[in-house]
């Protein structure tokens, strides 16, 4: 497993839990079942704003679909989540509000094959937010640079190297300029050699402050940027402790035997 994570996030970024604000992500009591299987059980997790949490665990645990459920792209059948002090509904209008507020980068890209760099990072922007096309250009060509791919936006998704097209998808949720972002195993589709140019622009993301969600396995990325790492297993959360702890002092024999797995080799 890699541990390529660059530079440590200096300190004095760690989230700040202004009393005022509602947290940015609480979920209660959440319980989901894909028909008779039972596949998140009684998920408790409070999530600060500018917290970074790790979320890892064995296939099958149940990590995409707790992610997935923060923005409704899953259905829960019991509990509550709350983003940004928003209650998850069934409303469409309450999930397309929660949605502006959360943005989701998966194992796959999920770029239009069809559009250029460009066009995919302005379409949302355009459609869903209804920013007139210029302005759309201008923030996309903006986040672009930030993922440093500025001169590959008249390409097309096919003609990019796996790192690239993760890194304009990156952009792309951005550019709708969401309060949290989550990943799904975002680097885990791609060669070694590509990893760290991703890990790269997420962690300059999160020194910049961003709450953040990643399903991850790459354990060094989780010790330099990591607040908080989730182990789930079986639909549950088994633990939870800083990077630290969790690595040095695992208190579970579960989270004790996928560790030496995933570290092992
Ligand atoms: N649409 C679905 N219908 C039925 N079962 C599903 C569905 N999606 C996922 N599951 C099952 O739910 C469980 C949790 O799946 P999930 O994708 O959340 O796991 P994961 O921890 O993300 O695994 P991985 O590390 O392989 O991505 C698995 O047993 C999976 O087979
Ligand atoms: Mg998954």
């Amino acid at each position: 497993m890699s541990s390529q994570a660059a530079t440590p996030v200096p300190e004095g970024t760690s989230p700040t839990s202004a009393s005022d604000q509602p947290a940015m992500i609480e979920i209660s009591g959440l319980n989901k079942w894909y028909g008779d299987f039972h596949v998140l059980r009684d998920i408790d997790l409070k999530v600060e704003r500018g917290e970074r949490i790790v979320i890892c665990g064995p296939s099958g645990s149940g990590k995409s679909t707790l992610i997935r459920c923060i923005n409704h792209l899953e259905e829960h059948q019991q509990g509550d989540i709350v983003v940004d002090g928003m209650h998850m509904t069934e409303d469409v209008k309450r999930i397309e509000q929660i949605r502006r507020h959360v943005g989701m980068v998966f194992q796959h890209f999920n770029l239009f094959p069809h559009l250029s760099v460009l066009e995919n990072c302005c379409i949302a922007q355009t459609w869903v937010q209804r920013r007139p096309l210029r302005e759309a250009e201008a923030t996309a060509m903006e986040y672009l640079e930030r993922v440093q791919i500025a001169d590959q936006a008249h390409k097309y998704p096919g003609q990019l190297s796996g790192g690239q097209q993760q890194r304009v998808a990156i952009a792309r949720a951005l550019c709708l300029k969401p309060e949290v972002m989550l990943f799904d195993e975002p680097t885990s589709a791609l060669d070694p050699e590509m990893i760290k140019e991703v890990l790269d622009v997420m962690v300059e993301l999160a020194r910049d402050g961003m709450t953040m969600l990643c399903v991850t396995h790459e354990m060094g990325f989780a010790r330099t940027v990591a607040d908080r790492v989730i182990f789930m297993d079986q639909g549950q959360i088994i633990e939870e402790a800083p990077p630290e702890t969790f690595f040095s002092a695992p208190r579970s024999e579960r989270t004790r035997l996928f560790l030496s797995q995933i570290l092992g080799h």
